[in-house]
């Protein structure tokens, strides 16, 4: 099958590559030249660990190539996917469908023959019946069925998780459609990932109920973090306590600095939008947006607390930028918050990570980078791990200790034990544990 993916970010490039590996004929078009360049010229635009190797690949073997323009893609495609940004619109929290429609729009004027135009950016309720609106009024004779197929990757992970999903979920009531997504997605059959076929509204709301029921769950640990902080309990056992019932299951619930990242901010407001205007409000999702936005702020206030109630003059050292490990993706990460506020309240920030410090630039004002986590720590008044990145996980603790100005460490990812931390000399504080407070 011939592919057109409209939009190559993280979520159209993995796409593309991973359809292309299947032995589809694939072209990932984008409106940013640079980033097309980069594709063409062999350099990936983003950090996805295995996607540097599956591109090469699928390019040598003639199977995937990249454009600015969409037209001729488009024109050879049985299918164009739209996997363009979907950001919060500013102001109101609602998702901006501008890209989608534009989008929409473009391959509408230049579309031939029976096309299936799969929607893969996460849309609320209702896009699917707008593209297909804007599709007809831009070209009445045209041939087409209208898809919703949210994508549920998870970026660090996303070519494992495109080529082995916990099921695809594809929207529509069109007969024609359905036999053109089976085909795309026939590799997978194999493997026997689930295939849920359903309406389209059906499809575009169960890829923001997942979100946000995941965004629900984060936000729910990392509140009995803070009771076992308050009465002397361990979070992660309880974790581990609740995680191993099977009605609950242990992912997600990690306590951490709050969730961030390019989806759970965005999708839990507009899913709260939606709800809103449909005159179904959802409050556990209202409140879970509430939390989260709280919570970074009271992670500044836990390092601010560490350091003896007061940061002004001092420098904090932070190691981890990325919402998570794995990914340079820097959107809503916890740490501008929690850097800002240190900021505010008078510290110099110096910062260390392994992918995102780039990407970072763009958000963070007067930061300093350093090239390795012991650069970030040397002469510094506290260290505070932001985020859980491997190299992170055995660093030399004691030669930090050694260079360090004052040995307080925070860490809010939890990655070492209290009591280690306390027998080696360091002030530790860590999220929802007894030992874990400032000592
Ligand atoms: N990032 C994730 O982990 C993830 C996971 C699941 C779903 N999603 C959803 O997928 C969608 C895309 O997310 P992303 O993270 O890949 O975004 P992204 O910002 O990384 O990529 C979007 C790309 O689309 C391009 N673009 C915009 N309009 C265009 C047009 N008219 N023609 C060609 N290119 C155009 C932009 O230049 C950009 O490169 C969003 O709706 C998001 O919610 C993202």
């Amino acid at each position: 099958m011939h592919v057109a993916m409209i939009g190559s970010g993280y979520v159209g490039l993995v796409s593309g590559a991973c359809f292309a590996d299947f032995g589809h004929v694939v072209t990932c078009v984008d409106k940013d030249p640079a980033k097309i360049e980069a594709l063409q010229n062999g350099r990936m635009p983003i950090f996805e660990p295995g996607l540097a190797e599956l591109v090469a690949k699928n390019v040598r073997e003639g199977r995937l190539a990249f454009a600015t323009d969409l037209a001729g893609p488009v024109r050879e495609a049985d299918a164009v996917f739209i996997a363009v940004g979907t950001p919060s619109r500013r102001g109101d929290g609602h998702a901006d469908l501008s890209y989608v429609y534009k989008a929409a729009e473009e391959i509408a004027g230049v579309m031939n023959g029976f096309t299936v135009v799969v929607t893969k950016s996460t849309v609320p309720v209702g896009t699917g019946d707008e593209v297909e609106r804007i599709v007809r009024r831009t070209r009445p004779d045209a041939d087409c069925a209208v898809v919703s197929n949210p994508e549920f990757l998870r970026e660090g992970a996303a070519i494992s998780d495109f080529k082995r999903p916990d099921r695809i979920l594809i929207g529509t009531d069109d007969e024609r459609a359905k036999r053109v997504m089976s085909e795309l997605y026939r590799p997978l059959y194999l493997n026997q990932a689930p295939i849920l076929v359903t309406s389209r509204r059906t499809a575009e709301l169960t890829k923001y109920a997942a979100n946000a029921f995941l965004a629900l769950k984060v936000t729910f640990i990392n509140e009995i973090a803070d009771l076992c902080e308050a009465v002397g309990a361990n979070v992660q056992e309880v974790a581990r306590g609740i995680g191993l019932d099977n009605r609950i299951g242990s992912k997600f619930l990690h306590a951490g600095p709050g969730y961030g990242g390019s989806c759970f901010p965005k999708d839990t407001l507009a899913l709260i939008k939606t709800a809103q205007e449909s005159r179904a409000s959802i409050r556990t999702v209202e409140t879970v947006v509430a939390v989260n936005d709280e919570r970074k702020r009271a992670m500044a206030a836990k390092v601010i607390a560490a350091c003896g109630g007061d940061v002004n003059g001092k420098t904090v050292a932070v190691l981890g930028l990325t919402f998570k490990p794995n990914t340079d993706d820097m959107r809503e990460a916890p740490s501008l918050a929690i850097i800002a506020a240190l900021q505010e309240a008078g510290a110099t920030v110096r910062a260390h990570d392994p992918e995102g410090m780039e990407q970072a630039r763009a958000f963070l004002k007067d930061v300093t980078y350093t090239q390795t986590p012991y650069d970030c720590a040397t002469g510094a008044d506290a260290l505070v791990i932001v985020t859980e990145w491997d190299a992170y996980r055995a660093l030399d603790l004691d030669w930090i200790k050694d260079r360090l100005n004052a040995p307080v460490v925070v860490n809010l990812r939890n990655i070492y034990p209290p009591d280690d931390m306390h027998r080696r000399g360091f002030a530790y504080t860590s999220v929802g544990r007894p030992n874990g407070l400032a000592s």
